[in-house]
């Protein structure tokens, strides 16, 4: 009777895995996805600013409070902006509709890129809980 039992053990918690929330993101794939910012984004700690700021540590952490990069419009700096989950994946779809003026071109299309990179930020910022 055991291994019936644990099956249905098995099964209950892959179908908990699976109906979790739609967009929970994977940090180990959001890494991959992070090679599209590198061109402008460093995350490590202390890493230099590029066209755009350094991003350990972006998440929970209020916008524009990073050292600016080459291309900051300072844009960021007027808004009242946290970053989180709602306000990353708006910037991340279109961040000029979010906050006009802004000089980060790059947007990302994909849902689940955008859930995956948020959870590799996340993962980057020791304040975020
Ligand atoms: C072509 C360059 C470029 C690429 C590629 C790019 N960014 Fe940016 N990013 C910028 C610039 C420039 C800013 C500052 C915008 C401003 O001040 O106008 C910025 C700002 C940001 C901010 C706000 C930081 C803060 O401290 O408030 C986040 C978050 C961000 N980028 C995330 C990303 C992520 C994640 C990617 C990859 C999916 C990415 N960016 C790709 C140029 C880029």
């Amino acid at each position: 009777m055991r291994v019936p039992a644990i099956s249905g053990v098995l099964s209950l918690l892959l179908a908990a895995m699976s109906t979790g929330p739609a967009l929970a993101g994977d940090a180990a794939q959001g890494e991959k996805v992070f090679n599209r910012c590198k061109i402008c984004h460093t995350i490590d700690e202390g890493g230099a600013p590029k066209q755009g700021p350094n991003l350990f540590g972006v998440y929970g952490r209020s916008a524009g409070a990073a050292e600016p990069g080459t291309l900051d419009s300072g844009k960021l700096q007027e808004t009242d902006i946290v970053w989180d989950e709602v306000t990353l994946t708006e910037w991340l779809a279109a961040p000029s509709t979010m906050v006009p003026g802004v000089k980060m071109t790059f947007r990302l299309t994909k849902e689940d890129d955008i859930a995956n990179i948020i959870a590799y930020l996340k993962a980057n910022s020791p304040d975020a809980q």
